[in-house]
């Protein structure tokens, strides 16, 4: 498949199977996505690995509350066999953009120095060059916000402090249709000429 064909095939996926993925192929594809491109060669992306029924279950009683469950509108979401949580660590990049060839751009100062934290954007690339990876093996992905729920996640994995994550890619088999209609489903891409802006906005 190539890179265009994994990026028209993806849709995300809210309804997995409970089947696991096979052995080691989480790995490969960590390994791989996290090529994507790093600022300052900072490699400062760390990824929380949640892979099969406990840990997983372990992440749902953390961040969705059982009251919540009977009302969550994707139930099939919960079956994932597994969750990657990419989180980018400041502290890498404070380091780095306090060295010589950077420390003119002043971002070493600290995190507010920041107009954009390339921590997040660094786990975003990530994220997203493993959410293709998935789809290139035939699999299903959903990436999901954490919304209030990143500081008990680093809580209860022992995640560092510091770090900050953009949010969750779930991945296993998908169960039925991948797209079930609800309202951010059924909105249209906008046009192209509407997204475009050549020359000026
Ligand atoms: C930053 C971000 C946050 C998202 N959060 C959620 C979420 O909390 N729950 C969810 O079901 N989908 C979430 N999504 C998936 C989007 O709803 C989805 O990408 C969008 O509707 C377009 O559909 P497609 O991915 O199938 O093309 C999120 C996507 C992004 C990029």
């Amino acid at each position: 498949m190539s890179v265009a064909e994994a990026l028209a095939a993806r849709r995300t996926c809210r309804s997995f199977t409970s089947e696991p993925l096979a052995d080691g192929l989480l790995d490969h594809l960590l390994d791989r996505a996290r090529r994507a491109p790093t600022a300052g060669n900072c490699q400062g992306v760390e990824f929380l690995v949640l892979e099969g029924p406990d840990s997983v279950a372990e992440f749902w009683h953390t961040t969705l509350p059982s009251e919540k469950r009977s009302v969550f509108p994707w139930p099939g979401l919960l079956l994932a066999p597994a969750l990657v949580v990419p989180f980018g660590l400041p502290m890498h990049y404070l380091a780095r953009y306090s060295e010589e060839d950077k420390v003119a751009t002043g971002l070493g100062e600290g995190m507010g120095a920041w107009p954009v934290p390339y921590w997040l954007t660094d786990a975003a690339f990530a994220a997203m060059a493993l959410q293709l990876l998935v789809i290139d093996e035939g699999l299903g992905c959903c990436f999901f916000g954490l919304f209030g729920n990143e500081i008990a996640l680093r809580e209860r994995f022992k995640v560092p402090e510091s770090a900050r994550s953009p949010g969750v890619v779930a991945i296993g088999h998908p169960e039925g249709q991948t797209v079930r209609p609800s309202n951010s489903t059924s909105r249209d891409r906008r046009p192209l000429a509407g997204v475009v802006h050549r020359g000026g906005w």
